[in-house]
């Protein structure tokens, strides 16, 4: 790593970032930076590119053109070994949780850190009890996924995420589809953790309420564009319709 990368404060740098599926533009040359300790939460309507912009930046999906630099590294170029070093130090929470279907909660928790690390047994089942009790899940270790709602399926992917104690996380809608007591203690734990660990975090969301309560900066996808970068608060004052649309929506829903 070079000495100016090491000066620069960004957790994530898009530069010119675009990424077609056949002839459809899906991200549009986009351009953002990610600072370290930041929680950026990306707003847009379904099929906006806000998942397939988190898939780029855990280099799940190669882009058509345009760098990603993840802590200073551009992935785009890199081996997959370097890649693969690279992801241990983000966690990422799939849209559906993705956990495996044949194993336990308490198995999917551990998989990251038997393949990682040399916790032995006893200080592994520790580490999982750990994760999944800060994710109110610590009751349901022996539960398959399939016999979860998938509320209790996103908490225990985001224990699996935390599990290797990352410096990045990607959570694609942390909080769809949980009940608002759930939401407001997933919204607390990634402000615990905002605090107590300086994580970047880079939050896909259409709930105001994560937004308003974990976000330091939002940005809004629209046709492949950022129309919006600013603090929650500026949202209102943006003058893009769409996003005063999206607003009206969001206030229309609570
Ligand atoms: N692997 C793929 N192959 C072809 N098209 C894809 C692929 N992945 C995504 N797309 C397309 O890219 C567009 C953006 O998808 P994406 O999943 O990022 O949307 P999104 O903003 O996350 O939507 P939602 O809010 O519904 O989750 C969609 O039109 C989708 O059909
Ligand atoms: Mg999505």
């Amino acid at each position: 790593m070079n000495i100016e990368a090491k000066a620069d404060d960004s957790a994530i740098r898009l530069q010119g970032l675009s990424k077609s599926f056949a002839s459809q533009h899906v991200l549009d040359s986009i351009d953002l930076r990610v600072r370290r300790g930041e929680t950026l939460t990306v707003l847009g309507r379904s099929g906006s590119g806000k998942s397939v912009l988190l898939k780029l930046i855990i280099g799940l999906q190669k882009p058509d053109a345009g760098s990603i630099e993840v802590d200073g590294q551009d992935i785009t170029r890199i081996s997959l070994t370097e890649l693969n070093n690279i992801r241990k130090t983000i966690g990422f929470l799939f849209q559906q949780a993705a956990l495996y279907d044949s194993l336990t909660v308490e198995e999917n928790v551990a998989f990251p850190l038997r393949r990682h690390t040399t916790l032995r047994t006893a200080e592994r089942t520790d580490r999982v009890r750990e994760l999944l009790a800060r994710v109110g899940m610590e009751a349901e270790v022996r539960k398959m996924p399939a016999q979860l709602s998938g509320g209790m399926k996103k908490r225990v992917g985001l224990a699996r995420s935390l599990a290797l104690d990352p410096k990045i996380m990607l959570l694609d809608e942390p909080t769809a589809g949980l009940d608002p007591i759930t939401t407001a203690e997933i919204n607390e734990l990634i402000q615990d953790l905002q605090q107590e660990r300086q994580m970047s975090f880079v939050v896909v969301t259409h709930d105001m309420l994560t937004v308003n309560a974990v976000a330091n900066r939002v940005v809004m996808l629209y046709k492949g564009r950022l129309v919006f970068d600013g603090a929650p608060g500026e949202m209102k004052d943006s003058g893009h319709p769409f996003v005063s649309k999206f607003l009206r929506e969001a206030e229309g829903r609570d």
